[in-house]
């Protein structure tokens, strides 16, 4: 079985875009036929040196290439580190773009939201993002800009957000996905390199 990949750029706990990825999981996994979801664990990844970039790569990048390249949709949720993309995030796409022309992302649905505690829901790290998801191949799945702001405050509970605004905006985020996606015949990933987290 192939899956929705799923990835936080923040490695933090508490992450609020954590709990966006936790939420958009929740809605998804309400749809039939119920997919599979995987959470990206950007922790696994090395450093990118171009130098470890033969072949497949280092195994968790081979590993994560696969995933990607099997996946039915990614999900990104981003904070803004001063303006753009966390470099663990910046990090893994740069791993997941190589090679240049037949990345893993190369035809990879791909939909890309923000989330932060500041008023503009970290809309600013979303342009350079989709700059670099577009150059690697990724189809950028079309929907309305998705920047929750103030979303420290936001209820919650393990399965993500609980205010209905929020889960009316990521219930359409989470239709434009779902339409977006493609139908994958890959085998089933070996899910080593991921935290099952949900
Ligand atoms: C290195 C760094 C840079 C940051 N730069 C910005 C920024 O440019 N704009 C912003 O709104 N918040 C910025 N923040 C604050 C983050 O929005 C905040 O830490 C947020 O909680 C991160 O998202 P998370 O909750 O998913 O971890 C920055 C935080 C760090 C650690």
């Amino acid at each position: 079985m192939t899956a929705i990949v799923l990835i936080s750029g923040s490695l933090r706990r508490d992450s609020v875009n954590g709990v966006a990825i936790a939420t958009v999981r929740t809605l998804l996994l309400r749809r039939e036929p119920q997919p599979g979801t995987v959470l990206l664990d950007l922790r696994s990844l090395p450093y990118y040196d171009q130098d470890l970039d033969v072949g497949d790569g280092p195994q968790p990048v081979a590993r994560a290439r696969r995933l990607i390249a099997n996946a039915e949709a990614v999900v990104i949720s981003t904070p803004s580190y001063n303006g753009g993309a966390p470099g663990v995030l910046k990090n893994a796409l740069d791993w997941l773009s190589r090679p240049w022309g037949d990345s893993a992302l190369t035809g990879t649905p791909t939909a890309l939201l923000s989330a932060s505690p500041g008023p503009r829901g970290a809309a600013d790290a979303q342009p350079g993002l989709r700059i670099n998801l577009e150059r690697s191949g990724a189809v950028l799945i079309d929907h309305p800009l998705v920047a929750l702001g103030n979303a420290e405050g936001m209820t919650r509970t393990e399965a993500g957000f609980t205010d209905p605004s929020v889960l009316a905006l990521l219930g359409e985020f989470t239709d434009a996905v779902w339409a977006g996606r493609r139908h994958t015949t890959g085998p089933a990933h070996d899910g080593l390199h991921v935290t099952p987290v949900f």
